[in-house]
C-alpha cells in the first residue's frame, strides 16, 4: 500500500488542484470515480469568483488556464472534508493558495477538522496580477516555510512546486526544503504565463493580457525533469509527478523517474472523472 506519512492510497492516480474540484458536484463526481484521492481547489480564506471569462483553453496539445483562483473559501472544503469521509475513505488533500501576505498562514492556522488528511500548500499560482510565484523567490518561500512548520498543523503539509528550468534553482530549492517536514512534493505546476493566440492574433482567454498557465501533454518533458530531480536531491520526500499525463505509459514514466502517485489535469477536464478507471486499467 502506497502512503505519505500514514495516509494511505489505494491507487496511484488523483486529480490535480483545480480540475475538477472546485464545487459540491465536482467533489462528488471525484468521489464516485476511481481515482485514489481528492484534491481541492486551491482556496483562500474567503471565496473568489475568479478571472473574466473566456479564462480556459484546450486544444490536442496544451491547455491555458487563467482562473484566478476562483475558488468557494477555505471553510467550503474544510466542510467537505466531512462529507467526503462520509462515504468514502479516500485521502482528502486540501489545497491551500493565500493571495495575500500570511493568508496561507492564517488558513493553516484556522483549520481544524481531522477529516482533512494532508494539505498541499500550493506555492505556484501564475495567475494573480502583481503576485509572484512564492516558489520563484528562495527566500520567500524559505521565510513562508518557517513559519508554516511552526504551526500546530491539522495534518501534514506538502508542496506545489512550479517547474524549474534550471538545474541549480532545483538544487537550491531542495537545499531548502530539507530543512523542514515537508510531507510531499507535487512537481509540477502548470507553466506560468503562456501566451496562445487565435488565427486573427488575438489571445484565447481574455483575463491578463492572455497571459496563462500551460498544461497538457507539452508540459511533460518539464513535470518528468522535475521529477527526477526533486526525487534525487530529496530522496526522502515522496513526489507526487504531474504533468501532461494521457496514457498508462504516461504514468509509467513518471514511476519510472522517482514519482510515487500522480496526478491528472488536463487530461481530466477533457475526458472527466471516467479517466481514472481508463488508466487504471
Ligand atoms: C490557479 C492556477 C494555478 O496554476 C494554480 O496553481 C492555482 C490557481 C488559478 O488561476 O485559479
Amino acid at each position: 500500500m502506497l502512503a505519505i506519512k500514514k495516509v494511505e492510497f489505494n491507487g496511484r492516480l488523483m486529480n490535480a488542484s483545480g480540475c475538477y474540484c472546485t464545487t459540491r458536484d465536482d467533489i462528488n463526481a471525484l468521489m464516485l470515480s476511481q481515482s485514489a484521492a481528492i484534491v481541492t481547489k486551491s482556496c483562500t480564506l474567503k471565496p473568489r469568483e475568479g478571472n473574466i471569462m473566456p479564462r480556459y483553453y484546450e486544444n490536442s496539445a496544451l491547455s491555458v488556464n487563467s482562473t484566478g483562483l476562483a475558488n468557494m473559501g477555505f471553510e467550503f472544503y474544510q466542510d467537505m472534508a466531512s462529507a467526503v469521509k462520509e462515504i468514502t475513505n479516500k485521502p482528502y488533500i486540501m489545497s491551500v493558495a493565500g493571495v495575500e501576505k500570511d493568508e496561507n498562514l492564517e488558513i493553516i492556522r484556522r483549520l481544524h477538522n481531522n477529516d482533512i488528511d494532508l494539505l498541499e500548500l500550493n506555492l505556484s499560482c501564475p495567475n494573480l496580477a502583481g503576485k509572484p510565484q512564492i516558489a520563484y523567490d528562495i527566500d520567500a518561500t524559505d521565510e513562508l516555510l518557517r513559519s508554516v512548520y511552526e504551526i500546530d498543523l491539522v495534518a501534514p503539509v506538502g508542496l506545489k512546486l512550479p517547474p524549474f528550468f534550471d538545474t541549480a534553482q532545483m538544487e537550491c530549492m531542495s537545499d531548502i526544503l530539507r530543512e523542514y517536514d515537508v510531507a510531499f512534493l507535487t512537481c509540477i505546476n502548470s507553466l506560468g504565463n503562456g501566451l496562445i493566440l487565435d488565427q486573427s492574433m488575438k489571445p484565447v482567454i481574455a483575463p491578463r493580457q492572455g497571459l496563462g498557465g500551460i498544461g497538457g501533454s507539452v508540459v511533460k518533458p518539464f513535470g518528468l525533469s522535475n521529477t527526477m530531480k526533486f526525487h534525487e536531491f530529496l530522496p526522502h520526500i515522496p513526489i507526487i509527478g504531474c504533468g501532461g499525463i494521457q496514457t498508462v505509459s504516461d504514468v509509467n514514466q513518471y514511476i519510472s523517474v522517482g514519482a510515487s502517485l500522480v496526478q491528472i489535469g488536463t487530461e481530466l477536464i477533457k475526458k472527466g472523472p471516467g479517466i481514472f478507471k481508463s488508466l487504471s486499467s
